[in-house]
């Protein structure tokens, strides 16, 4: 199973906060022309923290694209500087930490995930001392920050590789995965295999040693007449695979790691890490039969994906990672089939490898996402269950998929739509990430080319800049994402009314829903760390579930799934929890505001509803 998926695709699944100091918000709001905000308090209730858990357990965690976020000196590309001029505004939001997706040197074949240098920053982006400031600010927001780690392959600019493929004796050779190919008249070879013939060191045809195709379309294989092998890459050609079966491999890049750890990085999200390691045999991967969205065959991924082999080096990453202060923490891009799968990206019972591999179940459902509240109920419970007491990490948006709310919205009830998504993201028992502008409801904007210089070679367009457009932050030119017209991706058309300063001033706006519900995640007992009981549970329209804490009253959430009012009556009995009159904390229909009974709730159209009770 791949990690991305296209817009095309079938299937998806390849696929201590401390009170807020005014001045210090009020000063970094002030940012390249956005409006102040109201702040709201951060201190935390007595009852809704628990000290002896690690920050991580309760974060809201933000995806930020660096080219995309703001750009600080009008070269139409976002920075580092840039998100620093923006922590006031993560802070405001209740983020806790960001997770930077790459911003080290890059020829940005794959937009930075192609790394020519893991212990630098690209000079687009800025300078490791404007990093170092950006953690060193981000704590007095208490905001971390997060890296994403690719791990299982560089660029084919790195030195690393440019050594590795200049001779077979070189030391860094064995660094990556080489095959001299087998004879092209081998018996099962394909036609496939053999468009991609080569002439070996001793003369004879070779082709590539199986069926294995990469996830961005074409063979695997890609051969280097000077040491007359190929190379392995999941991804595009100037992505190699590492070989994580050499340990010289596994030190570098865990001093990579150290490098960002001493520095003061909270952790790492580790890009396409089940794809590490891949079947020592080579053995053709299943054949599927049909071709694939690339026109390639259709094959499985079974012997290059989530071999077992890969839970030794992430308990050797744990550890490492554990020999830091602070809770530092490992998030994966796990794209897995299962929950039961899941548990073991988290050691099982014994808790040692990452502490949040991300679920993509609850969130990315498959073939069509669809707004249905027996499949939202269900994974939900699966991953809040049968996870060993792990915690969750739910997620609905990121930088390779269509947005969420282009992907379950109606076109019609977007914003409310949007809304739910977020209740359910952030009144779950789970960590939650979520992606930039999502708190704004910015839409996918397809893009018919890109308006940057690309290399030769990479697709125009990228299938996946309509989820990475430019941050929406006013109503003014580039949206206040830059002083510069030419922006790396043109800004989303609808931002004169879907932009921070608009939203921020609309008590109904999906920001302001999106500040109101982190906020009551945050100061709430039972929804920041209380059980959770799944209610109605036949209801196919209705999510509703109870959070029930001893350090506070419960709270029942309930969200209408469908475009039809629906009526519900929310039986707590099975919970344990006495109370039956409720009293409204959030809904976002004024109908909502005044129950006070769980009996014959209505709740109209794709509404959100939390209720304390008392
Ligand atoms: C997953 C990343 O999210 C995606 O953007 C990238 O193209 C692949 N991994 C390869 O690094």
């Amino acid at each position: 199973m791949m990690s991305i998926l296209p817009h095309s695709s079938p299937c998806r699944r390849f696929c201590g906060s401390a009170a807020l100091s005014a001045v210090l918000l009020a000063a970094s709001f002030g940012a390249l022309n956005t409006p102040l905000l109201a702040p709201i308090a951060h201190a935390q209730t007595a009852a809704a923290t628990s000290s002896a858990d690690p920050w991580w357990k309760h974060a809201v965690i933000y995806e930020i694209y660096p080219r995309s976020y703001q750009d600080s000196n009008g070269d139409g590309i976002g920075d580092l500087n840039g998100i620093t001029s923006r922590l006031g505004y993560l802070q405001h939001l209740g983020i806790d930490a960001i997770w930077i997706a790459p911003m080290y040197p890059s020829p940005q074949v794959d937009t930075g995930y192609d790394i020519s240098n893991y212990e630098a920053v690209d000079p687009t982006y800025g300078t490791l001392a404007d990093m170092q400031r950006l953690i060193t600010e981000g704590q007095q927001h208490h905001v971390r920050v997060i890296l994403d780690m690719v791990l299982n392959h560089t660029s084919d600019k790195d030195p690393w590789f440019v050594e590795a493929a200049s001779s077979r004796t070189d030391p860094k050779h064995d660094w990556y995965c080489w095959n001299d190919g087998i004879p092209a008249n081998s018996p099962g070879v394909t036609d496939y295999q053999k468009k991609n013939e080569q002439t070996g060191l001793d003369g004879k045809k070779v082709v590539p040693p199986n069926n294995w195709v990469s996830g961005f379309g074409g063979s695997a294989w890609q051969w280097v007449p000077a040491v007359h092998q190929f190379y392995y890459h999941e991804f595009f050609k100037q992505q190699p695979d590492l070989n994580w079966r050499n340990p010289a491999v596994e030190k570098a890049m865990f001093d990579s790691m150290r490098f960002w750890l001493d520095k003061g990085v909270a952790g790492f999200r580790l890009d396409a890490i089940p794809n590490l390691f891949e079947d020592p045999q080579l053995r053709n991967n299943p054949v599927l039969g049909g071709v694939n969205r690339n026109g390639d065959p259709k094959v499985g991924d079974k012997y290059t994906n989530n071999l077992p082999e890969v839970h030794d080096v992430i308990r050797r990453m744990r550890a490492m990672v554990a020999s830091y202060p602070g809770d530092r923490v490992l998030i994966g891009e796990t794209y897995l089939p299962s929950t039961s799968e899941l548990d073991v990206w988290y050691g099982g019972a014994a808790h040692n490898e990452l502490q949040l591999p991300m679920d993509m179940l609850v969130g990315f459902h498959g073939d069509h996402d669809k707004l249905d509240a027996t499949t939202f109920r269900k994974h939900i419970e699966e991953v809040e269950t049968q996870v060993h007491g792990s915690q969750p990490l739910i997620v609905f948006d990121n930088h390779d998929n269509k947005r969420a709310i282009d992907r379950y919205g109606d076109g019609v009830h977007d914003d409310l739509i949007n809304k739910l998504l977020a209740t359910v993201l952030f009144t779950t028992k789970d960590t939650a990430l979520m992606y930039y502008g999502e708190e704004l409801g910015m839409h996918t904007t397809p893009q018919p080319k890109r308006s940057m210089d690309v290399p030769p070679g990479v697709p125009k367009p990228d299938g996946r800049d309509g989820e990475r457009t430019p941050m929406q932050w006013t109503a003014g030119p580039q949206a206040g994402f830059s002083t510069n017209p030419h922006t790396w991706l043109p800004v989303a058309p609808d931002f004169k009314s879907v932009n921070v300063a608009t939203e921020s001033k609309d008590p109904n706006s999906e920001l302001s829903w999106f500040e109101q519900i982190i906020a009551l995640r945050r100061d709430n007992a039972a929804i920041r760390n209380g059980n959770v009981t799944m209610l109605d549970t036949s209801n196919p329209s209705v999510l509703s579930y109870v959070r029930t804490t001893d350090s506070g009253p419960a709270v029942v959430v309930a969200t209408n799934f469908t475009a039809t009012p629906q009526t519900v009556t929310l039986n707590l009995a099975g919970s344990g929890v006495n109370g039956s009159t409720v009293k409204t904390l959030a809904a976002d229909d004024p109908s909502l505001k005044s129950i006070s009974t769980l009996k014959n709730v209505t709740l109209p159209p794709y509404t959100s509803w939390v209720a304390s009770v008392q």
